[in-house]
Order: C-alpha cells, then structure tokens, then sequence
C-alpha cells in the first residue's frame, strides 16, 4: 500500500478512535445501548407472563410509533422482512407480478418480493440520496410500461409491455437512513398506478420535508433489528395510511384467526407474524430513549462531516484523497443511521477495509448489488451506473451512539 494512503487511513482511524474515546479496543459499527428502562419493561413482562403474541406492550409501542411518525396506524411484527412480505402481499404483488426496486439495498427487500412469487425489477439510484432514483424510474417505464384497465377489479394498473406482467409495486429504499427522492416516487406511482411500499427499515427517525419517512405509501415498514437505531432484538412494523389495510395486516398477521373468543377458526392462510410482547417492552423502552440517541447520531454525523470535508493539514492527506462523507440531502432529515463515505475508487477502498478492520475498527463495504446475487441475477434491470459507482467505493463507519 501506498505509504502516504496508509498515513491517511491511520489518521482516519485515530480521528475514529477519538470519537468513541477507544484508544485501543475495537469499535463496532453500530451496537445497541440498554441504559433506559428495559431491564425494568422485561421483568414487568415477564412478571405479567404475557410474554408472547398478545400482551399491553404491544399495543402501547404501536401507539408510540403512530404519535412520532404520523402514521395513521401501525402494525408490529416479528421483523422488518415479514413487515414487507405482508406489505406487498396486501398491495397486492401475487405470482408472475413484478416489483419495481434498487439494487443497492440489503437482501431482505429482494427476497420479500420472491416470498411473493413476484420477480424483482432493478433500476438505478441517485448518487446523492442511495435511494431508487426518480429519473431512472420514469425513464423505465416510459421505455417498457404502460397503463391499462385490466388490473385487480378492472381498476387501471401498470403493465411491462415486453413481459405483458403487472407491475404490481414500487418499493424505494431510505438507505442508511438517508431519504429518497420520495415526493417524486409518489408522484410517478400515482401517474403509472403502482402501489408504493417504502422500506424504511434503516430509516426510524428520518423526514422528508418534515414528513416521516414510511408515510407517503400505501405501506412503509421498519425494523428494530439490533444494529437498527433502536431495537427490540428481533422487530419490524409495519406503517399505514388505511386503517383498513393496518387491520387486514393485523389479521394477516396472526395466522388469520376470526374472531371467536375460544374456538380456533382461520378465514384464510395467515402468517405468525406477530411480534411477542416481550420484545415490544424492550422496544418501548428503547423509544423512550429515541430522541437522545438521534442527537447523538447527528453530533457524531458533524463531527465527521467536519474531518472529512476539512482543510489536509499535511501533505498527501485529505485533499490528496478525495473522501466524500454523505450528508443529508436536500430536503431530507436523517437519522444518520449508518455513517457512509465514499473512497475514489474501489482498490483504495479495499484497502481502507483491510486497514480499519485490521486495526480494530470495524468498516463494512456496501452490500452486493442484488442483480449480481445468484437467485436474483436473471432479473430484469435498468442501467446501473451509479449503484455500481457506490458499490465500488462506499464504507460504512462506526455510527453506535456514545454511551
Ligand atoms: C433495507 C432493509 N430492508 C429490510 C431489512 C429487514 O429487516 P429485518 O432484519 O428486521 O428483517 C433490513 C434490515 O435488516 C434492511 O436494512
């Protein structure tokens, strides 16, 4: 390696260590923090033995999430990759349907789409945002789709006229937490009647335009995965607009059970979805804590923002190296989920991998694009200039809130 490269990831890597005060232990890329409540929420739960599918937590942290992003109601599940499986299911996405996404994001949104025996469609994302590009998505369909009357109930839905296949979603992802260009999204949804489902599962805490990220579909889900900002182990929800559609993914949810106080009937194939009371009392302790932890990520965002975008004090450093940090977009409040930056090229960036996590500080490179996976890589795709840009050059760093 280049010595001056190596000179400039040691001091990346001291100017990290500094950050969480760690001089020498290894630093994680985002672990959770128990310092609230939850010790004293799972003991009540335990005491309560209420500790599965039915329980007071449950509803009172579907209560909380409502109040703090504007949903009209929320529906919790086991994870963030059931909450979109039953978000697509009730937007409608069957077998032989195709489901609009981006290739960079994490496997689960892929593999809900299959989990409803519908094919996923790759199209690029903005350099700027991460997210499902609003360009390349008009663009796309302009080229390969077209509205007809024949969808469910003969209501107009969107057709790929090479496939004859409904295009039965859209699904954009928040990536890292960063908002998409959503206001655009829901505007070419509208125009093409696609049905809108936005993972939001990194993205608890970010708004676009003062509007909570998860709102502006037919469905939006989160996770509370461990690494997520805040978590309930295992844990997804699922946002909605209709209270109709939020009671459906209930029932949909709970195996589908009718409503009989003590006979078991099922009106239809259900899912055991549901997420268990005792991890909706670790989340609801974590929520309390929610807006401390965000103001957190943010100092420690600016912090880096400061580093990477400062003046190079010596010679081949910074300025030498071009690193761009990724900064909120326009319009858009992150949560700073996962703080991202981007190397010039994808050999500096691979050294800069082997160097941070050789030295006890732990990086990650952006998930393999999805069109290049096995199961995925027959899929129909867009061109993806820029996700590939990204994917050649972006790490995550250290992005834990401070004890
Ligand atoms: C973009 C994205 N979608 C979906 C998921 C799935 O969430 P979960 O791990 O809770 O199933 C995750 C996180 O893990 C994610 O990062």
């Amino acid at each position: 390696m280049d010595s001056d490269f190596k000179n400039y990831f040691k001091k990346v890597t001291k100017f990290i260590r500094d950050i969480y005060r760690e001089p020498e232990g290894f630093i994680p890329l985002h672990v959770p923090v128990f310092t609230g409540n939850e010790k004293s929420y799972l003991d009540k739960c335990i005491d309560s033995t209420f500790v599965s599918s039915a329980g007071a937590y449950v509803d009172e942290f579907e209560e909380k999430v409502v109040n703090y992003t504007g949903a009209v109601k929320a529906v919790a599940c086991v994870n963030g990759t059931s909450a979109l499986h039953l978000a697509l299911k009730l937007a409608g996405v069957e077998p032989d349907t195709e489901v609009i996404t981006q290739p960079l994001t994490f496997v689960a949104t892929a593999n809900a789409i299959r989990y409803c025996g519908a094919d996923p469609v790759f199209l690029d994302v903005d350099r700027e945002t991460m997210g499902l590009s609003p360009g390349a998505f008009r663009h796309w369909l302009r080229d390969h789709a077209e509205v007809s009357g024949s969808g469910e109930k003969s209501e107009p839905a969107c057709f790929n006229k090479a496939t004859g296949r409904r295009i039965a979603a859209c699904v954009p992802v928040h990536t890292y937490g960063h908002p998409c260009c959503i206001e655009e999204i829901v505007r070419i949804c509208a125009e093409y009647h696609i049905p809108l489902v936005e993972d939001a599962a990194e993205s608890l805490g970010s708004f676009f335009r003062e509007r909570h990220t998860g709102t502006f579909g037919a469905a939006g889900v989160l996770s509370f995965n461990g690494n997520k900002v805040i978590t309930t182990g295992g844990g997804g929800m699922l946002l909605f607009r209709d209270k109709e559609l939020a009671g459906r993914a209930k029932h949909l949810s709970t195996q589908a059970r009718a409503g009989h106080p003590w006979e078991f009937i099922h009106d239809e194939v259900g899912f055991n979805y549901r997420m268990p009371n005792v991890n909706a009392a670790l989340g609801l302790a974590q929520f309390e804590q929610l807006p401390a932890y965000l103001d957190d990520k943010r100092r420690i965002a600016e912090q880096y923002l400061a580093f990477f975008s400062g003046p190079a004090p010596d010679s081949r450093e910074a300025g030498e190296m071009p690193v761009t940090f990724m900064k909120e977009p326009e319009g858009a409040h992150a949560n700073y989920w996962l703080n991202t930056i981007l190397l010039p090229d994808r050999t500096t960036r691979d050294e800069f991998l082997a160097y941070t996590n050789n030295n006890g500080v732990m990086t990650r490179p952006a998930w393999r694009l999805m069109n290049k996976l096995p199961m995925f890589g027959q899929c129909q795709s867009g061109s993806l200039d820029n996700a590939e840009y990204l994917e050649a050059r972006l790490v995550n760093i250290p992005s834990s809130v401070r004890l």
